[in-house]
């Protein structure tokens, strides 16, 4: 299978962003990247549920949105509406993540779990038989821009051991300070879908930096 492309808007030029969401339709990317900040969980914020719902609008690719607020459950029916297909939430940030997790399911959505760098894989033991799509955050989760860290290579194996244990099946996506370069490593380590904001957004040509992300 290709690896998945998902650009994050976060780092779209938000006076034009009916460009960047047109330019990302007509890419070969396969998915748009949506960061949710709070400014508790994280410290920043980024837009909210009318950015959503009007990307919604025009996107012709699956929105795949990461929450990085505190308590998600009580948004989860709102992303929903707002046109969310993927729903992410942080494993930090659900105290219930069983149960938010069957919440996103019952709202017809999929269902992501993300970890913080700190954070090791195998508090997804019990869980990872429920889940469509973990979330390894490759930075500290915030800003865009920042550079790789590198123990995610490795955290990447333990996770396909993990989900190779369990005889399970999901997507691991990986994000933060994604490029060509760190791009093709973690491919190699055996992530199915990358992220990537600054790499896409401030490069040339955006469209094709994306094709080359994909040949990945
Ligand atoms: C960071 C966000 C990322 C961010 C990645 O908290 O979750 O999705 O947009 O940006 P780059 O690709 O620039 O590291
Ligand atoms: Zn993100």
């Amino acid at each position: 299978m290709q690896t998945l492309i998902s650009p994050s808007l976060l780092a779209a030029d938000f006076m034009n962003l009916k460009a960047d969401v047109e330019m990302v339709n007509k890419s070969e990317a396969d998915w748009f990247h949506l960061d949710i900040m709070d400014g508790v969980f994280v410290p920043n914020i980024s837009y909210g549920l009318p950015v959503v719902e009007q990307i919604s609008k025009i996107a012709t690719k699956p929105l795949d949105v990461h929450l990085m607020i505190v308590d998600p459950d009580r948004y989860i029916e709102a992303f929903k509406k707002a046109g969310s297909d993927i729903l992410t939430v942080h494993y930090e940030a659900c105290t219930h993540l069983h149960r938010t997790v069957q919440n996103i399911h019952s709202h017809g959505m999929k269902a992501g779990v993300s970890l913080n760098p700190h954070t090791p894989v195998s508090v997804l033991e019990d869980i990872i038989q429920d889940i469509d799509l973990v979330l390894l955050m490759s930075v500290n989760p915030g800003f865009g821009g920042q550079s790789f860290i590198e123990n995610t290579y490795s955290k990447i194996e333990k996770l396909k051991a993990l989900v190779a244990e369990k005889n399970t099946e999901l997507i691991i996506e990986i994000d933060g300070g994604v490029n060509l370069e760190t791009g093709k490593k973690l491919v190699e380590a055996g992530a199915d879908a990358l992220v990537a904001g600054s790499f896409v957004f401030n490069s040339e040509n955006p469209t094709q930096t994306i094709a080359d992300l994909k040949q990945l």
